[in-house]
């Protein structure tokens, strides 16, 4: 591809390092991943979506694996295996390799995927290709709160340098980053605030998910998820039972943790292959207590209420 003046001057923004294990530019108001910066313009741009498309967006760390494998199951689990049966897609793949992420993948022909196709996107709102409001295709959001976000972010990339042999990222600095917007995809109220509004403007076309919730009442929030994207459980599977319930069992924190795929395999990504145990740690609300002071977690409080202030929206 012919190196354009634009892309010389993308190429040349002032690298942050910190709060990630990759550095990240600031590009209209949102931090990117340096090195993935052409190729989320080049998504925008050339990426063709259909209107029975259904993307599941995030935050990273936010509750996207899990999204990913409920949402891959309830959408297509007429054609696929039976839930128990091990030859079930979930029980040989990462999530994220069978939902993948527009923006990142670049081997994968998507343009090839057989319809209603399933995709991720970390993008926020207004990056979005511009092809996905034309089409009118749906997508789910989910966000998590965060605290939770912030400290699972700090693990997951520390375990990322902690195999490259890197040191551990500065907790202090890197929290210091979060709280002044400045994080992978961030800032991350913007990223929120962005799906949350086009969810109040459009909610049969967005629809706003929250980790909590999904923690609290997974079979509830399944069954809106499955409902949104078009596929509710039947009256005959309500009365047959066990269907939701065995999607959630299925993809429950023990059950896909504990698969081989995800404690052994690796998910290529651009940058490097990360492995898929790094999408599990421990799952759940409120472990940012075992990392963050009480005063960091009120100083987060205090930017989250303001940023939040008028918009409807708490986490
Ligand atoms: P923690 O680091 O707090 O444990 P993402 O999928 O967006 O990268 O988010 C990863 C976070 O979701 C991690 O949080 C991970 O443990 C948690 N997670 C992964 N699978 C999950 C599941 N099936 N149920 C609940 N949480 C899950």
């Amino acid at each position: 591809m012919e190196q354009t003046q634009e892309d010389d001057q993308l190429s040349n923004l002032p690298t942050i390092t910190g709060c990630s294990a990759f550095p990240v530019v600031l590009y209209k108001a949102h931090y990117l991943f340096k090195d993935s910066l052409l190729r989320v313009l080049s998504t925008r741009h050339h990426f063709q979506a259909r209107p029975t498309d259904i993307f599941l967006a995030s935050l990273p760390k936010s509750g996207t694996t899990w999204l990913k494998a409920l949402a891959f199951s309830s959408l297509y689990r007429t054609p696929l295996p039976d839930l128990s049966d091990l030859r079930h897609p979930l029980r040989v793949s990462n999530p994220h390799d069978i939902v993948p992420f527009i923006e990142i993948e670049s081997n994968l022909d998507l343009s090839s995927m057989p319809s209603p196709r399933l995709l991720s996107t970390h993008l926020p709102f207004d990056l979005l290709p511009t092809s996905i409001a034309d089409s009118g295709s749906k997508i789910v959001y989910v966000c998590r709160n965060p605290k939770d976000t912030f400290v699972s972010s700090w693990h997951f990339w520390n375990r990322i340098r902690e195999k490259a042999g890197e040191e551990p990222i500065p907790l202090e600095a890197s929290f210091d980053q979060f709280c002044d917007g400045v994080s992978v995809m961030g800032p991350y109220w913007n990223h929120v605030v962005g799906y949350w509004n086009a969810s109040r403007a459009n909610d049969a076309k967005v629809l706003f998910v929250k980790y909590e919730d999904m923690i609290a009442d997974p079979i509830g929030e399944l069954k809106r998820v499955a409902g949104f994207m078009g596929c509710p459980f039947t009256e005959e599977e309500e009365e047959r039972g066990g269907v939701a319930e065995g999607i959630v069992k299925l993809c429950g924190f023990e059950s896909l943790s504990n698969l081989e795929v995800n404690r052994e395999g690796v998910l290529e990504t651009m940058f490097e292959d990360f492995e898929n145990k790094f999408y599990f740690r421990r799952g759940g609300v409120g472990g940012w207590r075992s990392l963050l002071s009480l005063e960091m977690g009120r100083r987060l409080d205090e930017i989250t209420a303001s940023k939040f202030a008028g918009t409807g929206l708490s986490v």
